[in-house]
């Protein structure tokens, strides 16, 4: 195991679209996602994406804890790896929220998302798993999801006055102008 460098938004890995995983079953995937998992919890993040850790391929792994899903009012994940994951919006309702980004270290910004998705992906046995989300769950698989098609968060905000600092966050925050604010998300 190990922990791997994180690119940092700018990195021509974070622009491109990742390759699918031919055999999600490759011990090198397997590898991958263990050295993921330190770099993870050691950064600490919500969920990280592989070509955060310069490795152009669609392997996403994320955990909502119970403690951060309380506070996001929604429902705890466990550890989740996905491979080859693919995300539906299940209605056209979006919200607004918080988000950071390992690879944008030192920002946060509110960010639309889908409220409401289904989502599907391969296990590390080749198995297809396919869950519902809403709300901070369904936020989180976004974002990650967003990183293997070459996107991070600020591509995705209307406002960009409410992409700030976390440390000028203590003199609080910013309102949307006129969008109710539902989560705080960090993935
Ligand atoms: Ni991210």
């Amino acid at each position: 195991m190990a922990i791997l460098k994180i690119a940092k938004m700018g990195n021509p890995v974070l622009r491109h679209r990742a390759d699918e995983v031919p055999d999600p079953t490759a011990p090198e995937v397997r590898r991958l996602v263990e050295d993921m998992l330190e770099t993870m919890h050691d950064a600490p993040g919500t969920g990280l994406a592989a070509p955060q850790v310069h490795v152009p391929l669609r392997v996403v792994i994320f955990e909502v804890a119970e403690g951060r899903a309380q506070r996001e009012g929604g429902e705890a994940v466990p550890l989740t790896v996905m491979v080859n994951p693919v995300i539906e919006p299940l209605d056209d309702a979006t919200s607004l929220g918080w988000e950071g980004c390992l690879s944008v270290p030192g920002l946060a910004g509110m960010v639309p998302r889908h409220d409401h998705i289904r989502y599907r992906f391969q296990t590390l046995d080749g198995d297809w798993v396919e869950r519902e989300a809403k709300g901070f769950h369904a936020r989180v698989v976004q974002h990650e999801c967003d990183h293997l098609d070459g996107m991070l968060y600020p591509q995705r905000m209307d406002d960009l006055s409410l992409l700030v600092f976390t440390e000028e966050l203590k003199h609080g925050a910013p309102q949307p102008r006129n969008a109710a604010v539902k989560e705080e998300a960090a993935s």
